[in-house]
């Protein structure tokens, strides 16, 4: 029976389990998935256990994306690049951390028919997956990338990984063509975010990482103007089949019932 967890705290919401279970069901693989709730403290124990192959796979998620590294044994480019492990899995002999939302963000972009090519993009917030939506909008050509946070260090910080981006002022707006809700507000119905919505045009696209609510005030205010929205279901979605796929060697069905699944 092979084992896997998503490791995070808090996890409780988390619904990668059902995710991968249901997957697991579908392709009659012996194995099940669970979520466990961790303290900082915990992780060098956990990680052992998957070098003595107790564990045959973790997926990371807030807060320890970036505070797991320093257990593991080897990066992927993804990982080296972003700083940010959400998939860890053993292969000869090592543990490895790999970062599959870059692809998760690529492949969710391409399922909307948005193409990035020649595109500005403004990227509101500098957390944790900040990087991994940069790397994929290079990957896929963006002319432009701005970012704005409300506390501009870290937006300075990112900027000393990714020289390229150019750092706006928090409740600024440039001219964009596609804006990225990467911070947390929105998870909380009543919050909404700063934007000069009338000034900005109604043919853009407005993206929220957030996929519960399916629905932030972000992008309900973009929809009333006439712009095209997107919430993060279909990232996260196509990052937890890149990681199965790592783990179990086939790549799981994404259709209307896995995406229903999750509603
Ligand atoms: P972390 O910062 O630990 O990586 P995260 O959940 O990945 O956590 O990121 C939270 C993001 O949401 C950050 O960009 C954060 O901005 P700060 O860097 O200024 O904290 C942003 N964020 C959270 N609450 C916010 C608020 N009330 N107003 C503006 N931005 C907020």
């Amino acid at each position: 029976m092979k084992k896997f967890f998503v490791i995070g705290n808090p996890i409780e919401h988390s619904l990668s389990p059902k995710l991968h279970n249901y997957w697991i069901k579908l392709n009659n693989l012996k194995a099940f998935y669970d979520k466990k709730k961790l303290n900082i403290s915990e992780l060098n124990n956990l990680i052992k256990e998957v070098r003595e192959k107790k564990i045959d796979g973790l997926n990371v998620t807030v807060p320890f994306k970036n505070s797991v590294i320093p257990f593991l044994d080897k990066l992927s480019n993804e990982a080296q690049k972003t700083q940010s492990v959400n998939t860890i899995y053993y292969s000869d002999g090592m543990v490895i951390g790999h970062n599959t939302d870059i692809e998760g963000f690529e492949l969710a972009i391409k399922h909307t028919n948005y193409d990035i090519v020649g595109k500005n993009i403004l990227i509101l917030g500098a957390g944790g997956v900040s990087p991994s939506i940069i790397v994929a909008l290079k990957n896929m050509s963006a002319k432009k990338i701005f970012i704005s946070n409300r506390t501009q260090r870290k937006a300075e910080n990112l900027k000393k990984t990714f020289n390229e981006i150019e750092i706006i002022e928090w409740g600024t707006t440039p001219d964009f063509d596609m804006v990225i809700n990467a911070t947390s507000l929105g998870l909380k119905n009543d919050e909404n975010i700063i934007l000069d919505y009338p000034t900005v045009s109604s043919e853009k696209f407005f993206y929220d990482v957030i996929y519960n609510p399916s629905e932030t005030n972000f992008l309900k205010s973009a929809k009333k103007n006439g712009n095209k929205i997107e919430n993060g279901k279909k990232m996260f979605v196509y990052q937890a089949q890149a990681s199965f796929k790592i783990w179990n060697n086939l790549e799981p069905q994404v259709d209307d019932k896995v995406m229903e699944l999750l509603n």
